[in-house]
């Protein structure tokens, strides 16, 4: 095993010393980033201490330690999971042949495109949550908020390696216009459009965590299988610090859910009785997920993308779990049924697979999600209420892919735009809504003190007490 040199300035397993070269350049990306940091960054919080895990290794066991640190000063590093010297490249046109430790010329157009999009992705969220901790629901809350933060800013130096070992000066400058884009920016948007959407309040960002960051999981772990070695061994590691970003959208949701559930039982279920008496309906957290699960469903893509064949024939983007999954590597003369919609009318239509890929790997995501609502549905089972939650259609409320620019209702039935007029506000957060919740919006600082529309943890970070300082205001 590699193991982590903590003593440079910049910690990684990656033997940066030995090449002064693209030390000296990541070094001087360094100060860029942290000014980057110091703009974007949850900035007000900058000066206290917060209890962060931070890799130590890059071994499934004990790869964290935990404890207060000021986020400028988190050792933000490179880490990439072991090599296998044996590897092959599992799936596509170079199937067999040697796993690539240099980046093949013919790809590499792709591959930079393919880099830059999901390193994107990473300053991007930071962007959005930077003013969240302001109206943290707890102390836990606020430390996991910055958790995520810190690790994405990680996720991002993870990208930037890539950039700057493999493509050379355009690598330099991508990495520099990954500090320059901005989400939201109408003239400098982030490159992707969940990545410009606003988290204005705390339900947005439970929702963020577990839809959006959940794709942040498949398309690592599609990548996770790249021929290019370097790129899948960056994404296998970053897909362990991913499992904690999804975790705290899972629960996050799933406590607001316990917290109207037991308002229900006190004030009955009319969800203004469980406004006025403080929490979050129901319907309402239904709405956001309905939001949030579409715009993540947009992440993937085309539902028939000749990019998506390219990027499997080319041995650079495989499904999620290539290797164990599937027995056939090639996706070469096989067809997947694809619900077709012309504008008119939905038909079945078989495509070669190579170009249904993004719909393969938005289908594994809608099946993960699903297991996250049968979580909160247990929830609300457990507390003897009927009501249940339930995942938005694939083609409802798309702006991507074949279904975009029509309108479908939440089971994916086509209908008008009168029709779309009368529901939407049954099915997606309505300006009352955003504004109903927005007031609920207040920081709870007391170590161990809940906001009244959410649920406390069942346990703390890392076998902490409930009254745990997570951040030390
Ligand atoms: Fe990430
Ligand atoms: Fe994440």
């Amino acid at each position: 095993m590699t193991t982590i040199d903590y003593e440079s300035k910049i910690p990684n397993n990656v033997e940066l010393s030995s090449d002064k070269r693209l030390q000296r350049a990541l070094e001087h990306w360094l100060p860029k980033y942290l000014d980057w940091w110091h703009e974007m960054g949850p900035t007000d919080f900058e000066t206290k201490d917060v209890y962060l895990r931070t890799a130590v290794s890059v071994d499934r066991e004990g790869w964290a330690q935990f404890g207060h640190v000021k986020m400028p000063d988190y050792r933000w590093g490179i880490f990439l999971s072991d090599a296998d010297p044996d590897r092959r490249i599992p799936f596509g046109d170079h199937m067999g042949d040697q796993a690539w430790q240099q980046v093949p010329g013919e790809y590499r157009g792709m591959l930079r495109r393919i880099i830059v999009t999901q390193a994107d992705t990473e300053p991007a969220s930071v962007e959005q949550q930077r003013l969240l901790a302001h109206t943290a629901p707890s102390l836990y809350d606020m430390r996991n908020l910055f958790q995520v933060n810190v690790e994405e800013g990680r996720h991002l130096w993870a990208m930037v390696y890539l950039l700057h070992t493999y493509f050379g000066k355009d690598g330099r400058e991508e990495a520099e216009e990954l500090l320059e884009r901005r989400s939201g920016n109408p003239d400098h948007p982030r490159i992707l459009g969940t990545f410009n959407e606003p988290i204005k309040t705390w339900l947005d960002f439970f929702c963020f965590t577990m839809f959006t960051d959940r794709d942040g999981k498949f398309q690592l772990l599609s990548l996770a299988e790249s021929g290019f070695d370097p790129l899948a061994r960056t994404c296998r590691f970053m897909l362990t610090e991913e499992a904690h970003h999804m975790f705290v959208g899972q629960t996050g949701v799933g406590r607001v859910v316990q917290r109207s559930c037991e308002l229900v039982k006190q004030v009955g279920d009319d969800p203004q009785a469980v406004r006025n008496a403080g929490g979050i309906d129901l319907n309402t957290i239904q709405r956001y997920i309905n939001f949030w699960a579409a715009s993540s469903n947009d992440l993937y893509g085309g539902e028939v993308s000749s990019n998506s064949a390219n990027f499997f024939g080319s041995s650079l983007k495989g499904r999620a779990w290539e290797e164990k999954k599937y027995d056939e590597h090639t996706a070469n003369d096989q067809l997947k049924s694809i619900e077709m919609w012309d504008g008119n009318r939905l038909h079945d239509e078989e495509v070669p697979l190579r170009n249904a890929m993004n719909e393969v790997l938005r289908e594994e995501f809608i099946e993960d999600n699903q297991k996250g609502i049968n979580y909160w549905n247990k929830i609300i089972e457990e507390n003897g209420l009927e009501l249940r939650l339930r995942l938005p259609h694939r083609r409802f409320n798309r702006e991507i892919g074949m279904y975009a620019g029509y309108r479908f209702d939440i089971d994916g039935n086509p209908i008008s735009e009168d029709e779309w007029q009368a529901h939407k506000d049954e099915w997606l957060p309505s300006d009352a809504d955003r504004a109903f919740i927005e007031s609920l919006m207040h920081p709870v600082t007391e170590p161990g003190k809940f906001a009244g529309w959410i649920a406390p943890p069942n346990k703390g970070i890392n076998g902490q007490a409930p009254d745990f300082e997570y951040v030390r205001l």
